[in-house]
């Protein structure tokens, strides 16, 4: 039997390279598009270097028609996986421009080409960022969207698009799989968060603050109504969320439009975090509280009991799990991906 192909953009950045791996580990083809904008080469050469196996893949921009034209004439692909976007709320409030350019005609882009080669099965990168300042907790696929910022608003529109392409056209099968907080790293330390800049998410930042790349972490906000005033999010490990594409993929291309939240149910606290985080890694964690950080939202939290009953997906790893392969990819890479290649210079 041949091994259906997934198309992964953005497959070299943070959930997209864990995503490429697990495909590979569970009998996928996997072909990568990636302009590497946030990512390294060095990503992909890893999971080939654990798996054995080998990708293929387009330096491309997923906003270039003819080059993704070019990809899908090339590739059998079955399914299209779309990572590919930017992903930072603060950044986001400073170039919004950029990131409706880049988030919704990316996607709109990738969609008219997936037309023209009769591929119509997607799995969407959502996010819970769209439900913005939630009124009930946990958040269902239910809950009203309400973006307070222009990635979330990008994301959001992006759903609306997909929506209404599927009721128009009822042979597309489309998976909009909103994440909750991803962190993390493949147990075996090869892989994990290695973002270009300083990371705008907390997780590597904590992970290199403990390798020793900066003096402390800012805590945007100590006055939230939340149990101890910090902004609380439901942390979720990188592979249980690429384990919910894969079973995502599993149901098959299923016509029309579902959403599902990938989340663990578990709220966390931004010092909790941190406590947590000090005791996996042995190490003090000194922190700043400042000001809320424009586009934030106190509490985000998931019921992921829609994904369960449809996908049987469930998140199996704890707070802790999350941290130590934070911790044991940053430990081992201090500079990150940065390392490997210096490695390979030297040998
Ligand atoms: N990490 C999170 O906290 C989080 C939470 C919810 C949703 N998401 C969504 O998940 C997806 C993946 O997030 P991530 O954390 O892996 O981010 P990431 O930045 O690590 O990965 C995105 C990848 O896409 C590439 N890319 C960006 N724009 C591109 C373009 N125009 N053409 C080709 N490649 C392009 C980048 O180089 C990078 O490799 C994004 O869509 C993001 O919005 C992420």
């Amino acid at each position: 039997m041949t091994k259906p192909t997934a198309l992964v953009t953005g497959g070299a950045g943070f959930i997209g390279s864990h995503c490429c791996l697990d495909l590979i580990l569970n009998g996928y083809n996997v072909v990568v598009i990636d302009n590497f904008v946030n990512s390294s080469i060095t990503a992909i050469e890893q999971i080939e270097h654990i798996t054995g196996g080998s990708i293929t893949v387009y330096a491309i921009d997923v906003a270039d028609k003819d080059a993704v034209d070019a990809v899908l004439a090339e590739q059998p692909v079955d399914v299209v996986i779309h990572f590919a976007a930017y992903k930072a709320v603060g950044d986001s409030m400073n170039r919004p421009l950029e990131y409706y350019t880049n988030n919704v005609a990316g996607l709109l882009n990738l969609l008219n080409a997936m037309g023209d080669a009769g591929i119509k099965h997607l799995i969407f990168s959502s996010s819970c960022s769209i439900y913005g300042d939630a009124l009930e907790l946990p958040l269902t696929e239910d809950s009203p969207a309400g973006p307070t910022n222009p990635y979330a608003q990008s994301k959001w529109m992006c759903e609306k698009i997909l929506v209404d392409l599927c009721s128009r056209f009822p042979d597309w099968s489309v998976t909009a799989l909103r994440y909750f907080n991803p962190a993390g790293a493949h147990e075996s330390g090869a892989i994990g968060e290695d973002p270009a800049g300083i990371p705008t998410n907390i997780v590597p930042f904590l992970t290199q603050l403990a390798a020793g790349r900066h003096e402390s972490v800012q805590v945007f906000g100590s006055d939230y109504a939340t149990p101890d005033g910090t902004a609380v999010r439901d942390y979720i490990h990188v592979m249980d969320v690429v384990e919910g594409h894969r079973l995502a993929l599993e149901v098959g291309p299923v016509p029309g439009f579902r959403r599902y939240n990938l989340g663990t149910g578990v709220g966390t606290s931004v010092l909790e975090l941190i406590r947590e985080f000090e005791t996996v890694t042995g190490q003090a964690i000194p922190y700043q509280i400042v000001e809320r950080r424009p586009g934030d939202v106190p509490e985000l939290v998931a019921s992921p009991a829609l994904a369960q009953a449809d996908l049987g997906w469930t998140a199996r790893r704890t707070l802790t799990d999350m941290c130590r392969d934070a911790w044991n990819f940053q430990e081992k890479h201090p500079r990150g991906y940065k390392d490997i290649l210096s490695l390979k210079e030297t040998s």
